[in-house]
């Protein structure tokens, strides 16, 4: 990125955060009292869970509910009785008396989703990765800018106290020059067992699945309960592990370190250990180069478990070490922790710090920011920096070669 283009960058992210200060409900509509009446858009997996966070939100209530597979809509209607749902989201978004909408379908649907709820004026929390391809980015970070709505993205990393702590340290500081960044996610499955697959359940039908609102676009090649449960292994519906996974990682660096966008990006990699028919691949080595010479690393393999996932924040003066999941060589157990280490060799009086900051509902963060017109822990500028990353990593996989921050934007991608 040129400098020319960072600043740029930072200008409009600035503008962007001045709208968000907007206040949505001047005439105080929305008082601190007032139940916040929400609806959902993908109530699979991750959407039932947003669901139970969402009703454990106090002076909240979950009104509506679209999915275009029945059994999905059963099932949340076990949490939250009494919801009205659909199978089609404009459905919802037409209710007038909804003040805020969760977004928790496939990756390639996310940007129509987030275009439609707020031209229908409602706040939004959007699942990761913000879009499958960087022009659908841009155009969701021009939408927000235009928009007074409150936007919360699903990196709830954000909300962490791991992150809370290393931010401190980080503007303290305390690290001193940070040129390299290293992170890794591990996960490994028993053998025949594929990471991530889905057995589609007898009802996966055609009957049962609105097939064509799924495919948003792609080319329909028949129904197929395989691809509908597992789009997570198709690149037309995903970003395999780098939006799964990459993404909450990279958005923790980036903000920590408040970076820009990368310059450059590199992937290598492969399908090695999953070799089950899907198209992302399992095994993963990416470089990023960021503006202010700073170079992060992520590895990721899916056959092998025993560091978890983690993140060294590496400094002339000091370290932050995030931990999560790694086995304990000596008690065997799994961990999670955020430590700062000094360089004794700059920082001689510097001492080792364990974080202690609690862990804050991302959630509520939401809810809260919705009655305060504030800007919340994930915002939209952060979705979108950490979804170019992304994109850019998985597009230097495809194209075999180093991609420039330019070539990715100018890419359009096609299905
Ligand atoms: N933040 C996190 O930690 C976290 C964890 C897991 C998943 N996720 C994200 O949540 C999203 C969903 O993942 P998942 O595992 O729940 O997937 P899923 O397949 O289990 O659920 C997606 C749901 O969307 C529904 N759907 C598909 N097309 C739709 C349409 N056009 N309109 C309405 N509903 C539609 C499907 O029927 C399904 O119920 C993904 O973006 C994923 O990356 C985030």
């Amino acid at each position: 990125m040129t400098d020319n283009t960072r600043r740029d960058f930072l200008k409009k992210t600035a503008a962007a955060s001045a709208a968000f200060l907007v206040p949505k409900f001047a005439s105080g509509a929305l008082g601190a009292n007032d139940r916040v009446r929400i609806a959902m858009i993908g109530v699979g997996s991750r959407g039932q869970e947003l669901l139970k966070q969402i009703v454990a939100v106090p002076r909240t209530e979950v009104v509506a509910i679209a999915d275009v597979y029945t059994r999905h809509l059963e099932e949340a209607k076990q949490i939250a009785p009494g919801i009205q749902t659909f199978d089609d989201h404009r459905r919802v978004l037409d209710m007038k008396d909804i003040d805020g909408v969760i977004v928790a379908t496939p990756l390639h649907i996310h940007a129509r989703h987030f275009l439609d709820t707020l031209a229908a004026g409602k706040d939004l929390y959007a699942e990761k990765t913000m879009t499958w391809s960087i022009p659908e980015a841009e155009k969701c970070l021009e939408a927000a800018r235009k928009s007074d709505r409150v936007i919360q993205i699903g990196l709830q990393h954000e909300s962490g106290g791991p992150f809370i702590d290393a931010k401190k340290w980080i503007s303290a500081g305390m690290l001193g020059k940070v040129n390299q960044v290293e992170s890794w996610m591990s996960r490994n499955t028993a053998h025949g067992q594929g990471q991530w697959v889905r057995q589609p359940a007898g009802d996966c039908t055609a009957q049962n699945v609105k097939w064509d609102a799924f495919l948003n676009g792609r080319p329909d090649n028949g129904f197929d309960a395989y691809k509908f449960m597992n789009w997570r292994l198709f690149w037309m519906f995903s970003g395999g592990n780098i939006t799964e996974n990459m993404i909450h990682q990279i958005a923790w660096i980036m903000s920590a370190l408040d970076l820009p966008l990368p310059s450059a990006a590199y992937m290598s990699g492969g399908i090695f250990s999953e070799k089950d028919g899907r198209e992302v691949p399992d095994t993963i080595a990416v470089t990023l180069d960021f503006p202010d010479e700073v170079v992060v690393t992520w590895q990721s393999t899916f056959s092998n478990r025993r560091y978890g996932l983690g993140q060294r924040i590496l400094g002339s003066d000091g370290t932050v070490e995030y931990i999560a999941g790694a086995t304990d060589m000596v008690r065997g157990e799994s961990e999670e922790q955020v430590h700062y280490y000094p360089e004794k060799i700059n920082r001689p009086n510097g001492s080792e710090i364990a974080g202690n900051s609690p862990t804050t509902n991302h959630m509520a963060n939401w809810v809260e920011c919705m009655r305060s017109r504030k800007t919340p822990n994930a915002p939209v500028q952060l979705g979108y920096g950490s979804a170019v990353a992304a994109h850019m990593a998985n597009l230097s996989y495809r194209q075999q070669r180093r991609i420039t921050l330019e070539e990715a934007k100018a890419f359009q991608p096609e299905y």
